[in-house]
């Protein structure tokens, strides 16, 4: 089970790394203006977030939420996944933002506001995945059958 549990948590550091790059790059073309290189940067780690980190959510949501959900009071499993809704408009508003970024020297309106969401994105994310960790999988790795979280890891790779 540990073994399991860490491969799970390997997912939200990942994300965590993202949001770093996706976070550092987005100051960048602020203060220093518009670079090819670190809107790849982001593009990234957008690109990485909504495909791969969006799917762990739902995979979270079917599996451990449930699984939790005899154990929880439903106002706490459903603020998680009003999270991950919110997650995912932030990721549409970056993507539009990302688009809007005139190729200027620094200090660009748009690129004020693609830092400003990306900064907030990172909050409530790291928060996100810092109470998951400290609270849903620590009960998860008590609750559900060796079995089960077996199947939730295996199901996770095949996507
Ligand atoms: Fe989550
Ligand atoms: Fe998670």
């Amino acid at each position: 089970m540990i073994g399991t549990l860490t491969n799970l948590l390997k997912e939200h550091e990942r994300a965590l790394v993202q949001l770093t790059f996706l976070n550092d790059a987005a100051s960048r073309i602020y203060q220093q203006g518009y670079s090819f290189e670190d809107m790849n940067v982001i593009s990234h780690s957008v690109d990485y977030i909504s495909l791969d980190f969006l799917c762990h959510c739902e995979n979270e949501e079917r599996e451990i939420y449930q699984g939790l959900g005899n154990f929880l009071p439903e106002a706490s499993l459903q603020e998680f996944r009003d999270e991950h809704k919110k997650i995912t408009q932030f990721l549409e508003t970056l993507r539009e933002l990302m688009s809007g970024v005139s190729k200027s020297f620094s200090g660009d309106s748009k690129a004020l506001e693609l830092r400003l969401k990306a900064s907030e994105l990172t909050h409530i994310f790291s928060r996100h995945i810092k109470r998951e960790n400290d609270s849903f999988y620590l009960m998860a790795s008590h609750i559900l059958p060796e079995g089960n979280l077996k199947q939730i890891f295996r199901n996770w790779k095949l996507k």
